[in-house]
């Protein structure tokens, strides 16, 4: 999620808390504001660009040695005004800002509004901030151990900075799961999602830990677990220079963001998905459930990679629900005379929600009556607002040109998805439900194992770098696969590649093998796998390098490949989610290899938003 800062000390507080959200715009946001303290609270918050609101505070007091500011990525409440950091509590005294999201907020704010709690904002952060206050009211406990209660009670992910009228010099900060960081100055403090707002102040910082709390006064930091137990800080020597810390140490965002996906796949799970209890929580679908289990049919838009996603989905879908599902090119439905019946459900799938092409084609397929169900990355984002109902990736900002966490994102909702109202129509056993959540939950761990392995296609990338083509092949749940790994390495290492059904080999596209084609499998253990095997060993009769895909403890396939990467076994209908990294990987480190500008690739836009 996006970006938080802090200040505390002699200086002036403003200048010091805009300077820091402008060097964590590279995070993505969609609105942005700060809080004061100048006898008496000051928050200035809005819609839009960093620059925006600096334009806006323009003659304002902003006088103040204390000052929270954050940018914010929605994910409860769509980007707007209201909804933007600092949030106020209801007695005004308390501002907040928070990244993360706070997943039992629902049932905190009913308990509230029965308190006579009112909202002003459609976000999970209000409710926090005033169960904190209602909390340090009624317990009769000061604000610190009010936030540790109430921290104790919540369950989901959040870096918070609160600051309180009535103590002018103390910032209240703690995390789980979103980042924090404390610059040590010399009688003041500096806060930051990363380091980069503090860099010219100060190079001595303490990374917070999960479930730890810090009172932050100008020549005082304390920490604390939730348990009320100090901790001693460990202040560590920054050695990052500014542009390497935007990219979290990575090289590019793309880099980034593939590594980012066991987190990603967490927050998408985060909340919904509960594989003890058997149970997946998804309030779009569930409004819906009706209109979705008793569906005629499922018509998946979208473009590029998210086209990907729902190709994925049909196979999913058909083999869950039993509904008939058709995968169209947004570009060719919204210009073509489609048939839409009554029943007909359509799910629009973007990661930018802005895809004009895919935007058109609903807004088309609305006028017909169909009922719209958005998988959309970007919250508040066009696509997601004119949809009857969604559900969001919860992927955070994504920078690189190329959909990478975005795209798992996508798989894990339709995934979860299918799973829902398959169990609501009955139409799959307990058993097999119950499986497919502990596979599902599994996942994160899985990609996390599989990319301590990532070198290892630097090391392919490196063999085949002159490449001048590349076929990508996959049989069921990984043909689609083997699609998204032919357009990533077109768009990242422009080299020219198709992806088939492996089994279309001999339809025409084996002409094409010699002994310089590199021909990706997509090859991981499943009800095809002695088909693809026979498919492999066509490529091979005709001298073609394989580079295969597989999982691990396949003892077949890599003996007959040239390059092999492994990735953890998992159920076939989960694989995809699996297998898609390394050709990520795959296409990244071909792109480095071959000079291109990864995260920026030529003719690329991240969103298309032109016909
Ligand atoms: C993905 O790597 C591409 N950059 C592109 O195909 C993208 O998936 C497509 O433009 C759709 O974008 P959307 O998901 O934001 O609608
Ligand atoms: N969940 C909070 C909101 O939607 C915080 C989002 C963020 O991390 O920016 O406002």
């Amino acid at each position: 999620m996006c970006g938080i800062v802090g200040y505390t000390g002699p200086r002036e507080a403003y200048p010091i808390v805009i300077t820091g959200l402008k060097r964590l715009e590279y995070r993505g946001y969609d609105s942005t504001g700060v809080a004061l303290l100048n006898g008496g609270l000051k928050v200035y918050k809005k819609k839009g660009r960093v620059a925006d609101l600096e334009e806006n505070v323009l003659g304002k007091d902003l006088h103040s040695n204390i000052g929270i500011g954050h940018t914010r990525w929605a994910t409860h409440g769509e980007p707007s005004d209201r909804n933007a950091h600092p949030h106020t509590s209801g007695s005004g005294k308390l501002a907040m800002i928070h990244n993360g999201i706070i997943e039992n907020y629902a049932q905190i704010k009913k308990e509230l509004l029965n308190k006579g709690y009112h909202f002003t904002s459609d976000t999970d952060t209000e409710v926090l901030l005033n169960f904190i206050e209602d909390i340090n009211k009624n317990n009769e406990c000061n604000l610190e151990e009010a936030v540790r209660i109430a921290l104790k009670r919540i369950t989901g992910a959040y870096c918070i900075l609160l600051i309180d009228e009535d103590d002018p010099e103390t910032i209240i900060a703690a995390r789980k799961g979103s980042p924090l960081v404390i610059g040590v100055g010399k009688g003041e403090h500096f806060l930051g999602s990363d380091a980069s707002p503090m860099l010219e102040y100060t190079k001595e910082v303490v990374y917070v830990n999960d479930y730890e709390l810090a009172i932050v006064r100008p020549d005082e930091l304390i920490l604390k677990n939730l348990g009320n137990e100090k901790v001693t800080p460990f202040v560590t020597k920054l050695d990052m220079e500014l542009a390497a810390i935007e990219k979290g140490g990575y090289d590019h965002f793309m880099l980034k963001e593939i590594f980012e996906q066991p987190s990603t796949i967490l927050d998408c799970l985060r909340g919904r998905l509960d594989a003890n209890a058997g149970t997946i929580t998804m309030s779009g679908v569930q409004k819906n459930i009706e209109a979705l289990k008793s569906a005629h049919r499922i018509i998946i838009v979208a473009c590029g990679t998210s086209w990907h996603a729902g190709l994925v989905a049909e196979y999913i879908i058909e083999e869950l629900c039993r509904i008939p599902v058709e995968v169209e090119y947004a570009s060719e439905f919204r210009y073509r005379n489609p048939v839409i019946n009554k029943g007909d459900i359509i799910i629009a799938v973007s990661q930018s929600g802005e895809t004009a092409d895919t935007l058109v084609a609903i807004e088309k397929a609305k006028e017909q009556g169909a009922v719209i169900f958005g998988i959309v990355n970007a919250v508040g984002s066009s696509i997601a607002r004119i949809s009857d109902g969604g559900a969001y990736t919860h992927a955070g900002p994504e920078i690189g040109v190329a959909s990478t966490k975005a795209f798992t994102g996508q798989l894990v909702v339709l995934t979860m998805m299918a799973l829902k109202i398959a169990k609501e129509k009955g139409s799959i056993s307990d058993e097999r439900y119950r499986h497919l959540l502990q596979e599902l939950a599994d996942v994160p761990e899985k990609v996390a194992a599989l990319l301590k392995n990532a070198d290892d296609l630097k090391i392919i990338a490196e063999k085949y770098k002159d490449a001048s083509d590349a076929l990508f092949l996959g049989r069921g749940y990984n043909f689609p696969i083997a699609l998204e790994g032919a357009l990533k390495l077109k768009e990242i290492s422009y080299i020219h590649a198709e992806g088939y059904p492996a089994a279309e080999m001999k339809h025409g596209p084996i002409a094409l093998v010699t002994e310089t084609l590199p021909v990706v499998f997509v090859a991981t253990k499943d009800s095809y796998h002695e088909k693809i095997v026979s498919n492999i060993q066509e490529i091979k009769a005709r001298k073609g390098k394989v580079i295969a895909i597989v999982s691990e403890g396949d003892e077949v396939i890599p003996g007959l490949a040239d390059d092999v990467f492994f990735v953890p076994p998992a159920d076939e209908l989960v694989a995809p989610i699996l297998s898609c990294v390394p050709l990520q990987l795959l296409s990244y480190y071909m792109g480095i290899v071959r000079g291109v500008d990864v995260d920026k690739p030529r003719n690329l836009a991240k969103s298309v938003t032109v016909e």
